[in-house]
């Protein structure tokens, strides 16, 4: 009995889908505990490609428990949509074996008009957000008038609960000059989905309780970044929800002592889509098309180009630290073949200062001025090598010295999209740390 956390430890699209799909083969249960279909997760096996937003990534194996927990924000369309995806690849989604939380908020159409709406209205302010209504579905859960999933099996309750939030969107819609919302035509909409989304519904907490009285093995996969987590990544610009491991346990309703292994899933280099900060981007660049082109960074959800730049040891670090990481894999080793020389940021130039840290008070991200170690990059490829040995020399000193640097040792290692293409050193599921 062993319960891992993967999470990404950079601005998201680390590989998460593609490790948790790997881990998941060791695990019972796998479950999504934060965000929402903002999150694109990629899974390829022999070639055929399966994209992940609300499912948990272990839904693609056969025999596996997945479950929803009640930190995401839950568009129930967007999971039907993604169910029939699934089902036309192959993979059978059903109330055996997938639950949600019975206390999700819902994403209702209300949410996304307002994420759209506020992006439209931000001009050079804007977060570039996945327009997925994630953020006000947040709001409304703290702000105390989400519609929830157990919600739809209580009229009465939904009525009350919708005439609250209605009021709250309403004053918003028409300060915005937009239509105001009719209850009747939420009302209409949920009572079609309803049948759909309510067979999955059930105390997900007590569920994860019992599978681990069991002796299962339950696996917690992150979406985001660490540096998109709303209380420690580069605020404003960050997603609604916390991304870090300590969520699993809120997200779910799962005690966070029970946790033994933190996976913090790393790319070579780093990306990042939206707006905000980046030290080390590589705009304009030669290695930044590089990386852009090799790497295929096009954002899952949205199609946009990711911005890409040298790997950041500091923020890495930093993000180790904030969730407990117990090892890394990195990913995504491959895209730098062939390039002659690589950097890695070691600490950051503020206003003549050194600092080995992201202080949380900068506002001018021009001021930053990263500081790099320099490294010889190779010629082979590494393309599709699964053993330690094997990696040419000059890559063993880069990913060793990442290791060095961010203070945490190296569990595997991404050499292609592939399921199977991944160097093991360390296993998280037999090697507990408690
Ligand atoms: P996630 O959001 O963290 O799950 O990551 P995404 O799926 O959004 O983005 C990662 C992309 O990189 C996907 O297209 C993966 O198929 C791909 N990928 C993952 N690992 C590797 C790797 O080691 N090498 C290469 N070339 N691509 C990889
Ligand atoms: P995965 O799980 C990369 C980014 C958006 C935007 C910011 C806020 O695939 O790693 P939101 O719609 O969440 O309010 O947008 O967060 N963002 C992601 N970037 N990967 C993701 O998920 C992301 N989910 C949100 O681009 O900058
Ligand atoms: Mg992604």
């Amino acid at each position: 009995m062993t319960n891992v956390v993967v999470v990404g430890c950079q601005w998201g699209d680390e590989g998460k889908g593609k490790l948790v799909d790997y881990l998941s083969g060791k695990a019972d249960v796998i479950v999504r505990f934060q965000g929402g279909n903002n999150a694109g997760h990629t899974i390829v096996i022999d070639e055929k490609v399966f994209k992940l937003s609300l499912l948990p990534s272990g839904i693609i194996r056969e025999g596996k428990l997945s479950i929803i927990g009640n930190g995401v924000v839950l568009d129930p369309w967007a999971l039907r949509e993604e169910i029939e995806t699934l089902t036309k690849l192959g993979v059978n989604v059903t109330e055996y074996n997938l639950l949600i939380a019975e206390n999700v908020p819902l994403i209702l159409s209300f949410h996304k008009d307002l994420d759209l709406l506020r992006e439209a209205r931000a001009g050079s302010t804007k977060i570039g957000t996945t327009g997925r209504g994630i953020g006000p579905a947040y709001e409304d859960k703290v702000g105390r008038r989400a519609i929830r999933l157990s919600d739809l099996e209580n009229p009465k309750a939904l009525r009350a609960r919708l005439e609250r939030s209605l009021e709250h969107h309403n004053i918003l819609r028409k300060g915005y000059g937009k239509s105001v919302i009719e209850e009747g035509e939420i009302l209409n909409q949920l009572e079609e989905i309803s049948t759909f989304v309510s067979k999955f519904s059930t105390p997900v907490w007590r569920v994860l309780n019992n599978k681990n009285k069991e002796g299962a093995n339950i696996l917690f996969e992150g979406a985001q970044g660490s540096l998109l987590d709303v209380d420690f990544g580069t605020y404003p610009f960050v997603t609604s929800s916390n991304t870090m491991a300590a969520s699993s346990s809120l997200g779910s309703g799962f005690a966070a002592q029970k946790i033994d292994f933190v996976l913090g899933v790393v790319k070579a280099y780093t990306t990042r889509v939206g707006e905000g900060p980046f030290p080390t981007e590589l705009k304009n660049d030669k290695v930044g098309f590089h990386l852009e082109t090799v790497g295929h960074e096009k954002g899952t959800v949205t199609g946009r180009n990711r911005r890409c730049g040298w790997f950041d040891a500091s923020l890495v670090k930093q993000s180790c630290i904030l969730n407990g990481v117990n090892g890394i894999a990195i990913t995504k080793l491959d895209v730098l073949d062939s390039l002659k020389e690589l950097k890695i940021c070691v600490g950051y130039e503020i206003n003549g200062e050194l600092h080995g840290y992201l202080p949380s008070s900068i506002h001018s991200f021009e001021e930053i001025k990263p500081v790099y170690e320099f490294y010889e990059g190779w010629d082979d490829t590494t393309e599709g090598i699964s053993s330690f040995e094997k990696l040419p020399s000059n890559a063993i000193t880069y990913l060793r010295r990442i290791e060095e640097l961010v203070g945490c040792p190296i569990s595997s290692i991404s050499t292609s999209p592939e399921r199977e293409d991944l160097v093991h050193l360390r296993d998280p599921f037999e090697e507990s740390i408690k």
